[in-house]
């Protein structure tokens, strides 16, 4: 995720920018720079790779500076490049401006610009900002920023320093974090307090809407509609390491939390509600292209494949579309059918998995259209893709997947209304799946907050050895990403598995040790697991269902309950996930795991 750090005062801001940006380096980014003003104007020096390759560009450069601007940049839009790195100047090289979040009507600001006589020189929305900005200057910088901010729609946080307002940075705040750090005579700026936290720990927070205006000695915070704001100083008492993990114990933790904002992300700007209908140019495909999708073959590795399978049951039900899942080291081995009417989606996380890489490869040769669904901007499944779809999450930085795969889910859920469109469902039953899509991030954050409830759970089974997970249609891949995620992190055997397939060879292993996990959800074939639940209860096993609210009847037939909000059916893996993640975290942490690096794992498999 991009990072920020501004400093104004009397020290020298290199350093103090340098080493504000490692602050940052757990975010994860994809190139970074720097923008510092001085006596002789801007200077900016930018790089793809690590800060350390930008330090090494810098050593040796005698600048004497103190105020400037620094990023990492996690790409959006752009590969990550030199080119595409923060800051971004206007023409004349006076303003420089770093960005985080990302602006949505670029591509008619864009337009706006060149019409009016702008040259844009990079892939990314960041650069027409800062045109935007020259574009609307008048001598007062802040005014200029408060008019071109007032024609963005999207999410930023930004710094921007001019050669013609020495001592000054002006800040900004919509839906991406931005503090300002107030010490002796000196004030920075950044989009996470563990940039700052060497120098102060007295912090003002913007707020949305709000803009900053910050010199050494003062600061003045109004809102995009020029209203005077006042904002208390907060002391902050954290340590960094605390901080860097927004005060969870693990990145995992976090990254659980993350999802009702990373799932607002994956469908920002992508849902057009008055058509029921999804939006993915990305795909680079037209209406009767999507149309005449003959069959679509999934392939991915690990959760992103468990992903998959739930797009599986998406797509074959509303758009009624052949789809195949196969494991990629699978695929790649064996002599699939391929012809020119099938799709190939390649789902990855870190868009690096060396055998999904390899299957997609493989399918190109055979003249298979190749999209993806990847997180990480510019990674090597997203280049050689013919098109696809990115998911937003950020970057994810425990082992274990949990954000990255919600985000795939959520985005396969936009693909299947898109399909479903182009072929059988109609305007209202496309408009009636979005108005579901929208409520989920709200309905997640409820679920996080029972953590106590299922902290208690795990406190009674994380000394057992053996775990079951059961769900039956578009919950059993569910099923198989709960038992996936307790064995990672925890390193208990957990079998994930359809429902009915129980009498098929898992219950000869219930017993009074076994905990079972049962995914009994109000859909069609809630009966079904009932029967389930009463099969496990006769062998004395002990089962923890995951079922809707207002369902009290399945409390009186099992051991422990937690409830999740309804939804619609192929909606609900969304939800059902999630305390099944909370679940694997509590019991690895009462067991003394190592949760964010787990043993023999890795967050990237790039090798066979
Ligand atoms: C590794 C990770 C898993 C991930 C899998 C696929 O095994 O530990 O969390 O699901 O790779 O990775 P990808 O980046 O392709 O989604």
């Amino acid at each position: 995720m991009c990072g920020i750090v501004g400093y104004v005062g009397p020290q020298q801001a290199l350093p103090i920018l340098m080493n504000g940006l490692k602050r940052l380096e757990y975010r994860g980014y994809d190139s970074a720079g720097i923008a510092l003003l001085s006596n002789s104007g801007l200077m900016v020096a930018k790089t793809a790779g690590k800060i350390n390759v930008l330090e090494q560009k810098l050593s040796g450069t005698e600048i004497k500076s103190t105020q400037g601007i620094a990023h990492t940049r996690w790409a959006t839009h752009g590969e990550p490049s030199q080119l595409n790195a923060h800051p971004h100047t206007d023409a004349e090289g006076e303003i420089a401006l770093v960005h985080n979040g990302i602006i949505e009507n670029f591509r008619t600001l864009r337009e706006f610009l060149i019409q009016n006589g702008f040259t844009i020189r990079t892939e990314t929305d960041t650069e027409i900002l800062v045109h935007l900005i020259r574009f609307y200057y008048n001598g007062h910088l802040t005014e200029a920023v408060r008019i071109a901010l007032n024609q963005v729609e999207g999410t930023y946080g930004i710094a921007v320093i001019s050669a013609k307002h020495p001592n000054l940075i002006v800040a900004a705040r919509m839906g991406s974090p931005l503090v300002i750090g107030h010490g002796e005579k000196e004030k920075l700026v950044a989009s996470d307090v563990s940039a700052l936290l060497e120098h102060t720990n007295r912090v003002v927070y913007l707020e949305d809407g709000e803009i900053a205006t910050i010199t050494p000695d003062y600061y003045d915070i109004t809102t995009i509609q020029n209203v005077k704001i006042s904002h208390r100083i907060h002391e902050v008492n954290m340590t960094l390491e605390e901080i860097e993990k927004g005060g969870f114990d693990h990145f995992m933790l976090k990254e659980i939390y993350e999802q009702p904002t990373t799932l607002r992300n994956a469908i920002r700007g992508r849902l057009n509600q008055e058509e029921g209908i999804s939006r993915l140019n990305g795909l680079n495909l037209q209406y009767d292209e999507l149309r005449n999708i003959k069959r679509i073959v999934i392939t991915a590795c690990g959760t992103s494949w468990h992903a998959g399978l739930i797009g599986e049951y998406m797509i074959e039900e509303l758009a009624r579309i052949p789809v195949e899942v196969e494991y990629a080291s699978e695929l790649r081995y064996r002599s699939p059918i391929f012809d020119e009417d099938t799709i190939l989606f390649a789902i990855s996380q870190s868009g690096e998995t060396a055998d999904t890489l390899a299957a997609m490869r493989e399918a190109k040769k055979h003249g298979v259209t190749v999209l993806g669904l990847v997180n990480v901007v510019g990674s090597t499944i997203a280049r050689e893709t013919d098109g696809g779809v990115y998911i937003h999450a950020g970057p994810e930085i425990g082992v274990a997947s949990t954000k990255a795969f919600t985000s795939q889910v959520m985005v396969l859920t936009l693909l299947t209304v898109l399909l479903g469109r182009m072929r059988q469902i109609s305007v209202p039953a496309g408009q009636e799946f979005l108005e579901g899509i929208q409520k989920i991030p709200d309905k997640v954050e409820r679920i996080l907050k029972n953590c106590d409830q299922i902290k208690k759970i795990a406190s009674a089974y994380y000394k057992k050895n053996n775990f079951l997970y059961l769900g039956r249609g578009i919950n059993f891949p569910v099923a198989l990403e709960g038992a996936l995620k307790l064995k990672e992190i925890s390193y208990i055997h957990a079998e994930g598995y359809p429902a009915a397939e129980m009498k098929h060879g898992p219950i000869a292993l219930i017993d009074e040790n076994m905990p079972v996990v049962v995914i009994a959800l109000k859909d069609a074939v809630y009966d079904k697991v009932m029967s389930n639940i009463s099969e496990i209860k006769a062998r004395n096993g002990k089962i923890i269902a995951i079922a809707n609210e207002g369902d009290t009847e399945i409390a009186e037939r099992v051991n422990h309950v937690i409830y999740i909000p309804k939804t619609s059916r192929l909606l609900s893996p969304l939800l059902s996930i999630i305390p099944l993640q909370l679940l694997a975290y509590y019991i690895a942490v009462m067991r003394g795991c190592h949760v964010d690096q787990p043993r023999n794992l890795a967050k990237s498999v790039t090798v066979e």
